[in-house]
């Protein structure tokens, strides 16, 4: 099983990046308890970022043939994104929505995520958690 993890804008200075909101964990930190927790589980997991949306649009494309299932944390563009969203639509890759934070509980803009009519299901607000917790959803919606 191969899961494709997308993470959106703004995400590469995690650690550094209002940390009382996004906690002290870097990107790496959390790909590498990802990789971890993959292994133990046998999954193949491919783990990447980009600030650009047509560059998150192409990979979700391209997904198709290759994954079984995505983990997104579209940060920003989840909130903006009718691209990302036509994009899940359209490969109908089973796709689990993510975020460390809970989006729910802060501003009201956050409280509406545009992709999540098109994903199996969301996790947010468990930090860096969010991310294992989205590869075990990765696994649950395959089997
Ligand atoms: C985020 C929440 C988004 O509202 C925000 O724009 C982000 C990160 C999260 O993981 O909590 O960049 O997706």
């Amino acid at each position: 099983m191969k899961v494709l993890f997308l993470n959106g804008p703004n995400l590469n200075l995690l650690g550094a990046r209002e940390p009382e909101v996004y906690g002290r964990t870097t990107l790496s930190d959390i790909e590498n308890n990802v990789r971890k927790r993959a292994k133990e589980l046998d999954v193949e997991v491919d783990f990447r970022q980009s600030n650009t949306e047509g560059e998150l649009v192409n990979w979700i494309q391209a997904a198709k043939g290759t994954f079984d299932s995505i983990v997104i944390n579209a940060a920003a563009y989840t909130h903006t994104s009718v691209a990302l969203r036509d994009a899940i639509s359209a490969i109908g890759i089973p796709t689990i929505e993510i975020h460390l934070s809970n989006i729910h509980a802060r501003e009201e803009f956050r409280h509406k995520s545009l992709i999540a009519p098109v994903c199996r299901g969301q996790i947010c607000g468990f930090g860096a958690y969010s991310y294992v917790l989205g590869l075990e959803a990765a696994i649950y919606v395959k089997v």
